[in-house]
């Protein structure tokens, strides 16, 4: 088992990750920078934001206003400061992204294209025609691979943070807190040890745990589970936010932006009736919770599977130019939009909850700090605002970037020594149909038991089902129990 040492170890390589490194790079030009991905860098939930980024830049706008949409949507449990903080920092974090070359949609040279989504009062959303999330993703890229201090590991997955309990012989109380990570090399099947003095949890979404997700297929929770496993405090894991409208077809899980609503698209049960007028006046435009919850209670009361997007009326210049991959991905289904409705039903988009962090972007453990989807910073409350999610991973990068360079220039020295990583599982041993297997009934439990509507019942139920996967899985991997 190798040791690698780095100054700041980033564990995820959407929008967060990759945004911190940047910043940490290029303030210290000296120091090292490792970015672990379990993939190739650019697969992550970043990748597949299709809306843009919410920031406060209409004349007619304030951040008042972006603050009010803000709290009326996290349904009075957002973190009040938090919000000012975010939306205050919008036109900031769109300079940056400019800097780093983001091109975004503009009306005339100098007015962006604002688009409008679920929830928000007028148009902020700054986009990229409907690929946003990967012309951000490209573009951080690049800028990663013009820094000769970063090194970005792709097929490296984190088994395990290294915390106290993994140093040798070591009493001093500096030696507390998060010390790096065991890293298996994929390609190769090997553990390694990386030392860090910051460790980052940049780690995205969690939706793969149900069965049906708009989320990358990377997006498992990594990084809520290995911080919870060291004891990092964990908040509002209940908040799961369900996309309201994903293409309904058993070979994908596209995402039809909310952009579409925005854009004038309606919604009608499969016989051609409105309902959302129903369940909320702002109709199509109500946030996410309340869509997706009105269209479960019509596929419940009338036992179909899915709900219909009505685009036939809207402008087919303007659409082919704002929804170019939209367009192509359902006429490559058999669906026209300009002649059909497309089918669309909810599926699990994203996380509100997570690891808790302070407004610095500090989890509960020294030295370990938390951005982007997977950290908990009290901006969404309940349910996100539509399109604030690539802004707050970019605010939060920022102020883990400033508290870490702080800490940087005060961390104790990483002379210690650690111990193997103790493998509980020997990789290949573990029948990969029993692996399989055991997914597909946890997504489906979810998906049943803490999906969109869900009792108390239901979650005892759910609780005690995944207590009872959890000792299967633990009684086989036991079996077959090695040390690396
Ligand atoms: C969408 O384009 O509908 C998704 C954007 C978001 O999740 O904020």
């Amino acid at each position: 088992m190798d040791t690698n040492i780095s100054d700041f170890l980033v564990i995820g390589s959407g929008i967060a990750g990759l945004s911190y490194a940047l910043k940490v790079a290029e303030n210290f030009p000296e120091k090292s920078v490792t970015i672990v991905t379990k993939q190739i860098a650019s697969e992550s939930n970043t990748k597949y934001a299709q809306g843009g980024m919410a920031v406060v830049l209409d004349g007619n706008d304030s951040f008042e206003k972006h603050v009010n949409d803000t709290l009326r949507a996290g349904d009075g449990l957002c973190d009040k400061d938090v919000v000012d903080l975010v939306v205050s920092q919008g036109p900031k974090c769109l300079d940056e992204l400019l800097s780093w070359g983001v091109d975004f949609d503009h009306k005339h040279p100098k007015i962006y294209d604002l688009g409008k989504e679920g929830g928000h009062s007028i148009n902020r959303i700054v986009h990229h025609k409907d690929i946003t999330g990967l012309e951000i993703e490209r573009s951080l890229l690049k800028n990663v691979g013009d820094k000769d201090n970063i090194t970005v590991l792709s097929n490296h997955f984190v088994l395990d943070l290294i915390s106290e309990k993994d140093l040798i012989g070591n009493s001093c109380s500096d030696f507390k807190g998060c010390f790096g990570a065991y890293i298996l090399d994929k390609r190769v099947g090997v553990v390694n040890k990386y030392i860090s003095k910051i460790t980052l949890l940049a780690t995205g979404g969690a939706g793969q745990v149900y069965s049906n997700t708009t989320n990358s297929e990377v997006a498992t929770g990594d990084g809520v589970a290995m911080a919870y496993q060291i004891n990092a405090d964990i908040m509002d894991m209940e908040f799961i936010q369900f996309h309201p409208t994903v293409l309904y077809n058993d070979k994908s899980s596209f995402l039809i932006s909310e952009a579409l609503r925005g854009f004038g698209a309606k919604l009608r049960t499969i016989d051609g009736k409105f309902f959302m007028h129903k369940y909320d006046s702002r109709e199509e435009l109500a946030s996410r919770d309340i869509v997706s919850r009105a269209i479960n209670s019509e596929l419940q009361k009338r036992g179909d599977d899915y709900v219909l997007l009505d685009c036939r009326h809207l402008n087919k210049d303007e659409f082919r130019k704002k929804f170019p991959t939209i367009l192509d991905k359902c006429m490559s289904f058999g669906v026209d939009v300009f002649d059909e409705m497309i089918p669309v039903f909810p599926a699990a988009h994203y996380i509100c909850g997570g690891i808790a962090v302070n407004n610095w972007g500090q989890s509960s453990i020294k030295n370990l700090f938390a951005c982007g989807e997977c950290a908990r910073t009290g901006l969404h409350g309940a349910n996100r605002l539509a399109s604030n999610s690539l802004l707050e991973a970019l605010v939060f990068a920022d102020r883990c970037f400033l508290k870490s360079s702080d800490d940087i220039i005060n961390s104790v020295s990483l002379a210690f020594k650690v111990k193997e990583f103790n493998a509980n599982i020997s990789f290949g041993i573990v029948n990969q149909d029993f692996i399989d297997n055991t997914k597909k009934s946890i997504r489906s439990l979810m998906w049943a038991n803490v999906g969109i509507v869900r009792t108390d019942n239901d979650l005892k139920k759910a609780k005690q089902k995944v207590n009872v996967i959890y000792t299967e899985v633990m009684n086989k991997c036991n079996k077959h129990s090695i040390s690396a």
